[in-house]
């Protein structure tokens, strides 16, 4: 085993039963299906695809607030098992900031508090630890004068003021890993930048790993050292950020390259064109290559199953080259 893997994932899988509320038939989303990967210690580990395609579920299995139906989670060397000791190990060590603010934050609750119940689910210290610890972090966020912003609430505060806090409580039991779950897509954009130096800035102080998720590959591409990209529940392609984004390889990457880069005239004709917001087609055709309904390169072979091989310094799950 090397010893640099800070995380490993182990063919992790989780399908969920869903009932139709008209017609009450129910069907199966195989919201993760075994996916793989491990995520160096420092770096910013980016997990990227369009909604639905399991991003969030994989954050949560890695934090076992839902468990797998399949698969192991291996922090620093040792597998998580369901037992409390292990489990608290796992979100001790790994916090998570979410899309929402308003998802990780009581409104009702002081910032003091918000930021301390951590502390004080893992014992911390004392109450005057505990106070001090949370002025720190947040001044570490950026949030002065943190002696004024601990008697307010939520409210009082701009939105990119509070997702700062959610930042700071993900941060003030100095976690190892933070996996941060589209942290910025509901801020301005002119804040959005600002947020992202933070985190760069703080990774680099303090030694963070970030798993980073986002369908943004603009932000993915400024922030992140690798990518995985998820198609309906699996990765279809991962490497270093820079090559798989500049020379994809996996026809589902190129198009979500497509779909933010600007128009070329000269290619507006282009015929092997995905538009990515074409409907998904059939959600439970889960054999074969999951992509090949959209894919304008498919052939007869992609009714198998593409395994993720090593090949062009990365990893792809295509028989085809492209
Ligand atoms: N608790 C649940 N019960 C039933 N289905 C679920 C549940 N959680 C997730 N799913 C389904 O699993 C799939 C993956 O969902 P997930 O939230 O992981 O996607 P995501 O990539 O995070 O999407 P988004 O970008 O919209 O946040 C989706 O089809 C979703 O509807
Ligand atoms: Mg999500």
């Amino acid at each position: 085993m090397i010893l640099s893997y800070i995380l490993q994932v182990e063919n992790l899988k989780k399908y969920f039963t869903k009932k139709s509320v008209f017609t009450s038939k129910s069907s199966t989303v195989h919201a993760v299906d075994n996916v793989s990967f491990e995520v160096k210690k420092g770096e910013v580990f980016v997990l990227a695809g369009e909604s639905g395609s399991g991003k969030t579920t994989i954050a949560k299995l890695i934090l076992k607030s839902i468990h797998p139906d399949e698969g192991n989670v291996i922090f620093q060397s040792q597998q998580i098992t369901d037992e409390q000791k292990s489990i608290n190990k796992i979100r001790m060590q790994c916090q998570m900031i979410h899309q929402d603010p308003y998802d990780s934050i009581n409104p009702r609750m002081k910032i003091l508090d918000i930021i301390s119940e951590p502390l004080e689910i893992h014992n911390f210290g004392t109450k005057k630890e505990i106070e001090a610890r949370v002025l720190q972090v947040l001044k570490e966020v950026r949030l002065e004068p943190a002696e004024n912003i601990v008697n307010k609430y939520p409210h009082m505060l701009s939105g990119g003021q509070r997702q700062r806090i959610v930042l700071a409580r993900a941060l003030a039991l100095k976690p190892k890993i933070l996996i941060a779950d589209e942290p910025v897509s509901m801020l301005d954009v002119s804040i959005r930048a600002e947020m992202l130096e933070l985190m760069e800035e703080l990774k680099k102080k303090y030694e963070i790993t970030f798993i980073y998720i986002t369908h943004d590959l603009a932000t993915a591409k400024y922030f992140g050292d690798t990518i995985a990209i998820l198609y309906l529940g699996q990765i279809v392609e991962q490497g270093p950020i820079k090559e798989v984004l500049l020379n994809p390889k996996h026809p589902y990457t190129q198009a979500l390259i497509d779909a933010i880069s600007e128009p070329d005239p000269e290619n507006l004709h282009k015929e092997k064109k995905i538009r990515i917001n074409e409907p998904v087609g059939k959600i439970e055709q889960y054999h074969g290559c999951r992509f090949r309904s959209r894919c304008p390169y498919a052939i007869e072979k992609c009714k198998d199953e593409p395994k993720l091989e090593s090949k062009f310094g990365r990893k792809v799950a295509c028989f085809v080259e492209i």
